[in-house]
């Protein structure tokens, strides 16, 4: 256990006497190993281990799995039950992982009381494996069954969630990664870690969750954040390191409205990439900033003295009204630095993929801008003024690019999300990489650049604060041929 009553001058001193200690004894290890020399420490991950399921299909380039949504009881703090919403019983559901190529294939069955559905969230699906009830299949009914199958097009890091009552669904449990590993990744990046971020709205003192419309339309137009953290579905779990000894953090931010930032003191990060794969080129960061459904690839090089422990601590990060004014640091992960001597980290390529730019010189625009209408004593939230129940889709055919500008004038930040497709964001000064979700911060005007090369089908947008998108913030785009 940490001690949390440490004070900013016992750490300086505890430091200082380690830092003295270490130089007047030397460690006498022999030359010094490099990362790529060394394992993780024993059991590194084994707190934040998920469910792996099981591959039914003999062919090596597919994995067939079987799906259940179903309740179960979890303990995510201790002493009490939690009555969960899941996929295969745990929170996160089974970690789907498969090789750029590979076919997946899901038998899902609904054993929840109410009906739901998988949304492969960042895949290029076909249209109709896109998980959407009522636009690209009909829900699946309590005791009920669907069959996705799809390639796995694209190396990155992704995830799935129902898009039924998502705000409710998804804040219960119900969400699981999926990995699709390129074979070509250079080993220093290091171990592969999936840190799965999100927050479960339950009540102090009892296992229960708050009710669903927990703070009335406030609730609604803030964005439900839950009151208990957890990564990979537990409340601060241990992470054991070597120093020098590079991870490769896969982060996906499964929270229905909390923000997060990722930083950890007296380290710098390399971010490799985000949403769908790699970037061009690496960068290091202090800081890197996850909103709801969007995901950061980055390596991780401890730094800590062995023997020593440090918490990864949610950071209040800005995303509009009261999203930080007199909000605390929370603790999320405990970093446990082996008594082992550091290790060299291996140096990580700063060139990592080629990413052409998509020509937007006879792209078609597009204006949307997210809106919400406090009038009427009601939360409406809308794009272009008009609610997802009153929204016309907008056309596009394949073949053509889009330039799409989007604009937030409200006083909270919105996550957009694109279904189907990868858009590039228009802007200098960002490195060049394939997104399909952008933070559109309070104030401000966002470009982004689509090509329709395929897959027709009606997708849809929205804000992925999930209680932004069923208050209308949604709308549908029709590909026709
Ligand atoms: Cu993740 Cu529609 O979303
Ligand atoms: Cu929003």
């Amino acid at each position: 256990m940490l001690d949390r009553t440490r004070s900013p001058l016992r750490i300086c001193l505890l430091l200082l006497a380690g830092a003295l200690l270490t130089a007047a004894c030397g460690r006498d290890d022999g030359p010094q190993l490099t990362a790529l020399e060394v394992a993780q420490p024993d059991g590194w991950d084994d707190q934040l281990a998920l469910n792996i399921p099981i591959d039914i299909n003999p062919d090596p380039n597919i994995l067939e799995i079987e799906l259940e949504s179903k309740l179960a009881d979890i303990e995510f703090t201790e002493g009490f039950a939690t009555p969960a919403w899941t996929y295969g019983g745990t929170v996160p559901g089974p970690l789907i992982r498969a090789r750029v190529g590979d076919t997946i294939i899901v038998n899902f069955r609904n054993s929840l009381p109410e009906p739901t559905s998988i949304h492969w969230h960042g895949m290029r699906v076909p249209n109709e494996m896109d998980g959407v009830p009522g636009v690209t299949q009909d829900p699946v009914a309590t005791g009920g069954e669907f069959r996705y199958e799809f390639v796995a097009r694209d190396a990155g890091t992704f995830w799935y969630h129902p898009h039924i009552n998502s705000a409710a669904q998804v804040g219960w449990g119900m969400y699981g990664p999926i990995v699709v590993e390129d074979p070509n990744d250079p080993e220093q990046f290091g171990d592969d870690l999936v840190l799965m971020l999100s927050d479960i709205g339950i009540e102090e003192g009892s296992g229960d969750f708050l009710p669903v419309d927990t703070g009335g339309k406030f609730g609604d137009l803030f964005g439900r954040e839950g009151t208990v953290l957890l990564v990979n579905g537990k409340v601060q779990p241990t992470l054991k390191v070597r120093a020098g000894k590079q991870q490769r953090w896969r982060i996906i931010n499964a929270a229905r409205a909390r923000y997060y930032t990722i930083g950890l003191p007296g380290h710098t990060l390399v971010r490799l990439g985000g949403d769908n794969g790699l970037a061009a080129w690496s960068a290091e960061v202090r800081n890197i900033v996850v909103v709801p459904g969007e995901r950061a690839d980055i390596v991780f090089t401890p730094s800590d003295s062995p023997g020593t422990s440090s918490m990864l601590r949610w950071i209040p990060t800005e995303r509009g009204f009261g999203s930080v004014f007199n909000r605390p640091r929370e603790d999320m992960m405990a970093i446990q630095t082996v008594d082992e001597a550091p290790v060299i980290p291996a140096p990580i390529p700063r060139q990592l993929r080629e990413i052409e730019a998509i020509d937007t010189r006879n792209a078609e625009e597009r204006s949307l801008d997210m809106t919400i209408d406090l009038s009427n004593n009601d939360v409406i939230m809308g794009i272009n003024g008009i609610p997802y129940w009153n929204f016309e889709p907008i056309e596009a055919r394949i073949g053509e690019t889009h330039v799409w500008t989007l604009t937030n004038e409200t006083i909270f930040s919105h996550p957009f999300h694109l279904h189907g497709y990868f858009f590039q964001v228009l802007d200098d000064t960002r490195i060049p990489e394939w997104k399909d979700t952008i933070d559109l911060p309070v104030e401000s005007t966002v470009r982004i650049a689509i090509r329709f090369d395929d897959r027709p089908g009606a997708w849809m947008f929205h804000c992925h604060i999930l209680d932004h998108a069923e208050s209308g913030m949604m709308g549908q785009l029709h590909v026709l041929r």
